[in-house]
């Protein structure tokens, strides 16, 4: 089994897609081992306890000092014995020294089709309000592993998503979220639960048994 870690802020739609795939069946190799949030309000800590999974919250106020605050957060996933982080709407920027201790462990779902509308400060509905500002036809969403750098590492699945003359930023987010967000991200959980996801020196994914 894969254990996983959910890293999360907010409301909590990926981790029910994630906890509903679960629940069908459908991630078999996957065992939820904590949903961790920094955000002692996220109503994704209440859709965790509602799928009877381990729910904490890590506050950085919590702590005297970031450093500490990251410690705490490296060894609940430490003795959780957790395999892989998965990043779902998670607005903590993660220590260096996670990053290398789970290198290509870690996943984060971003809604744009990156390159496109991402990096540091392009979050949330500001992706959105971007990309109605340049006008783009074609937007999406993004499954990649985590590196130093912000939205830089090697990219998994992405999904386009049509926009809509009528487009608000917020209308978008839902669309994007709908049809490609709450897709791929169980189906990159999914496949590499399976073992089919390796990265190689190019810093490029391969997935086995796709052509
Ligand atoms: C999603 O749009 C995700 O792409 C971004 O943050 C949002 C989180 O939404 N990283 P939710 O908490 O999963 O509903």
């Amino acid at each position: 089994m894969l254990n996983t870690a959910v890293l999360v802020s907010g409301g909590g739609t990926n981790l029910q897609a994630i906890l509903d795939r679960c629940v069908e069946g459908t991630l078999p190799e996957v065992n939820i081992c904590a949903v961790i949030s920094n955000n002692p309000g996220a109503y994704a800590l209440e859709r965790a306890r509602k799928a009877g999974v381990d729910a904490l919250c890590i506050s950085p106020k919590a702590y005297p000092s970031r450093e500490d605050f990251y410690d705490a957060l490296i060894q609940a996933l430490e003795e959780r014995h957790t395999d892989l982080i998965v990043l779902a709407g998670c607005l903590v920027v993660l220590p260096g020294k996670l990053v290398r201790a789970y290198r290509n462990r870690i996943i984060n779902i971003h809604p744009s089709l990156i390159p496109s509308f991402c990096g540091t400060g392009c979050y949330g509905l500001k992706v959105h309000e971007e990309a109605l500002k340049r006008g783009v036809r074609v937007t999406g969403a993004t499954v990649h592993f985590v590196d130093e750098g912000t939205d830089t590492g090697p990219i998994i699945l992405q999904k386009a998503v049509e926009v809509r003359e009528d487009d608000t930023p917020e209308t978008l987010q839902r669309r994007v979220m709908e049809q490609a967000e709450w897709k791929i991200l169980p189906e990159a959980l999914s496949l590499i639960s399976q073992g089919r996801v390796s990265v190689d020196g190019q810093g490029h994914v391969h997935i086995a048994g796709e052509a």
